[in-house]
């Protein structure tokens, strides 16, 4: 039987620019794989989660499709987030059909172009993916690890904008610039490693936590949420998965949000 969900934190969505909607909080599968894999991102569906990102590099694509299909929830549940590698630049329809295929689906719901192409490549690979979309193998298209002014490039040349910009970012990445930049075209961050790029030992982390009676990573969680970002988040652990989006109780005030906002940049990663 599957347990009941424990938060309605995951039934939040964001509205996209295209109109459609989107989980914001997911479940990240890098490096998940296998039966170990398989059975996180079975805890992550028992726990309510219904958005799940992989990517053609992560070689998992088969291992989520395998779990969702096991998890007996219909396909009209769930949204699927994929993405396109630089190495399969040139040959985008043949791999996103692989990526349908692995993941057991007809349609896409979210691709991304992983990273920007170098050079000339970009708009053309960004058109393949426009004409996708037309063909109907996928919902909405997006892109990641994009700087602004490469999303303006692929959007004045085509008309087309990214519906998504799936980014680094948590209280220590944090950028008012490039929030209120992506904000301004209407593109929603999509937030990667949030836990293993944050300092969960932070001072002013650990005093929120205190404060709102809560764990340092469900803090993040509901910093992301309350901004309407998309978060993706991974745990191998099922108490941690669960806990992690258990948020219902944590409430932050505008002054939290504030101090957790001026962690920005208050250390660096390799
Ligand atoms: N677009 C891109 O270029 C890109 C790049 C990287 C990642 N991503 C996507 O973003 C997803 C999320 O990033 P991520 O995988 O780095 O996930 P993450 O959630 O930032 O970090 C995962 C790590 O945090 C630990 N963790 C989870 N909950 C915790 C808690 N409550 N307290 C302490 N540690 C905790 C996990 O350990 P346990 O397993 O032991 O719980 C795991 O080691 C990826 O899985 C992938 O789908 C995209």
């Amino acid at each position: 039987m599957t347990p009941a969900p424990t938060s309605s934190a995951a039934e939040l969505t964001a509205t996209l620019s295209s109109g459609r909607s989107l989980p914001l909080l997911g479940f990240g599968t890098y490096q998940l794989h296998g039966e170990s894999g398989q059975q996180a991102i079975g805890w992550a569906v028992d726990a309510g989660i219904r958005h799940f990102d992989t990517a053609t590099s992560y070689e998992n694509e088969g291992d989520l499709g395998l779990a969702l299909a096991r998890s007996g929830v219909p396909r009209g549940e769930l949204f699927l987030t994929s993405k396109l590698p630089l190495r399969c630049i040139g040959r985008e329809r043949e791999a996103l059909e692989r990526t349908l295929q692995q993941l057991q689906i007809e349609r896409l719901d979210l691709w991304l172009m992983h990273w920007p192409v170098e050079g000339p490549g970009l708009v053309p690979s960004w058109e393949a993916m426009i004409q996708l979309r037309d063909a109907g193998l996928v919902a909405d298209i997006g892109v990641s690890n994009f700087a602004v002014g490469q999303i303006d490039q692929i959007a004045t040349a085509t008309g087309v904008p990214p519906v998504v910009n799936q980014i680094r970012w948590n209280p220590f990445l944090y950028d008012a610039d490039v929030a209120r930049e992506l904000a301004v075209r209407d593109v929603l961050i999509s937030a990667y490693t949030p836990l293993r790029r944050a300092r969960l030992d932070d001072a002013v982390l650990l005093a929120v936590a205190s404060e709102t009676g809560a764990t340092p990573a469900q803090v993040i969680v509901r910093w992301h949420l309350r901004r309407s970002w998309s978060i993706l988040f991974r745990s191998s652990a099922r108490d941690r998965i669960a806990q992690n989006i258990d948020v219902d109780h944590v409430e932050l005030t505008d002054e939290q949000m504030v101090r957790l906002d001026g962690r920005a940049g208050t250390y660096h990663f390799d």
